[in-house]
C-alpha cells in the first residue's frame, strides 16, 4: 500500500493552534489465532489532526474501517495503563504519543509489547506479568497493635519512594528489557518498582520479606542495567535506579 501524504509545515510558534490536518498510514501488525498462523502486517491509511495520537487513530481504524483491529484502551488520558504497545519499535502509551512525534511521513509501526503471550491483534496476556507484581506483595504490611493515631511519616521518608508511587502498571518497562524477553523466569522491572515503593516506606514492616523474594534467582540480580525499562516509562520513574537501590539495600542489609 501506498505511504503517506505530504506532511504540512507547523505554524510558526505564536501564530495560533495547530491545525493541520495530513493523512498517515499506520502499519499495524494483525493477529487473529482462529485465522492466522502468524502475525502479519497491515496497512491503513488515517487522516489525522496534528493534535491526534496514535489512539485516535486506533479509533478512527476499527470505528470507520475495520472493527475486528483489537487493542486495549481505556481512560485515554495516561492513567490506567492499558494502552502500552510497541510504536516505531519502541514501548509507548498510544494515547500520549501524538502522532506528529512518530515520524508521520513515513510508515508509522504499531504492534503488540514484546514478552507476553499475544492473545490476538495489539492485545497480550497480562497474566505473567501480574503474577510477578502480585509475588513481591504489593501492599502496605504493618505490625504491632492497631495504633491509636496516625502512623507519621516525615517529608524526608516519603521521597525515599515517591518516584516509584507513581507506576501505573502499563508493563513498558518490563516488556522493553532483554532479559525479560530472553529469559522467562525474571520478575522484570516493574515488580521490583513495586516492591521498592514498600521496602523505602517507614510505614511498612514486610521490607526484609520482599528483599529475601528479590534475593531469588529470579529477583534483581538478573538485570543488566541497559536502562531500556527507564527509557520506556511513560510516567517518567527511574526505574533502573529503583532497581539498583533495591540492590544495595540488599547487599549492605539496610534500606
Ligand atoms: S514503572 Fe513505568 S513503565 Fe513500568 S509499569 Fe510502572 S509506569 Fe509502566
Ligand atoms: S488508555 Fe489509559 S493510559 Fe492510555
Amino acid at each position: 500500500m501506498s505511504t503517506t501524504l505530504d506532511t504540512p509545515a507547523a505554524p510558526e510558534s505564536g501564530t495560533g493552534p495547530d491545525t493541520r490536518q495530513f493523512t498517515v498510514t499506520l502499519r499495524v501488525r494483525r493477529y487473529n489465532p482462529e485465522l492466522d498462523a502468524e502475525p502479519h502486517w497491515e496497512d491503513y491509511q488515517v487522516t489525522v489532526q496534528a493534535t491526534d495520537r496514535v489512539l485516535d487513530a486506533l479509533h478512527t481504524i476499527k470505528w470507520e474501517q475495520d472493527g475486528t483491529l483489537n487493542f486495549r484502551r481505556s481512560c485515554a488520558h495516561g492513567v490506567c495503563g492499558s494502552d502500552a504497545m510497541r510504536i516505531n519499535g519502541r514501548n509507548r502509551l498510544a494515547c500520549k504519543t501524538l502522532i506528529k512525534d512518530v515520524s508521520p511521513d513515513k510508515p508509522i509501526l504499531v504492534e503488540a509489547i514484546k514478552g507476553l503471550p499475544l492473545l490476538k491483534d495489539l492485545i497480550v496476556d497480562m497474566e505473567p506479568f501480574f503474577d510477578a507484581y502480585r509475588d513481591v506483595m504489593p501492599f502496605l504490611i504493618t505490625s504491632g497493635q492497631e495504633p491509636t493515631r496516625e502512623r507519621l511519616q516525615s517529608q524526608e521518608q516519603r521521597e525515599r519512594f515517591d518516584d516509584t508511587t507513581k507506576c501505573i502498571l502499563c508493563a513498558a518497562c518490563t516488556t522493553s528489557c532483554p532479559v525479560f524477553w530472553t529469559d522467562g523466569q525474571y520478575f522484570g522491572p516493574a515488580a521490583i518498582v513495586n516492591a521498592h515503593r514498600f521496602i523505602f516506606n517507614s510505614r511498612d514492616a514486610g521490607g526484609e520479606q520482599r528483599l529475601e523474594i528479590l534475593n531469588e534467582k529470579e529477583g534483581v540480580w538478573r538485570c543488566r542495567t541497559t536502562f531500556n525499562c527507564t527509557e520506556a516509562c511513560p510516567r517518567g520513574i527511574e526505574v533502573t535506579k529503583a532497581i539498583t537501590e533495591v540492590r544495595r539495600a540488599l547487599l549492605y542489609r539496610r534500606v
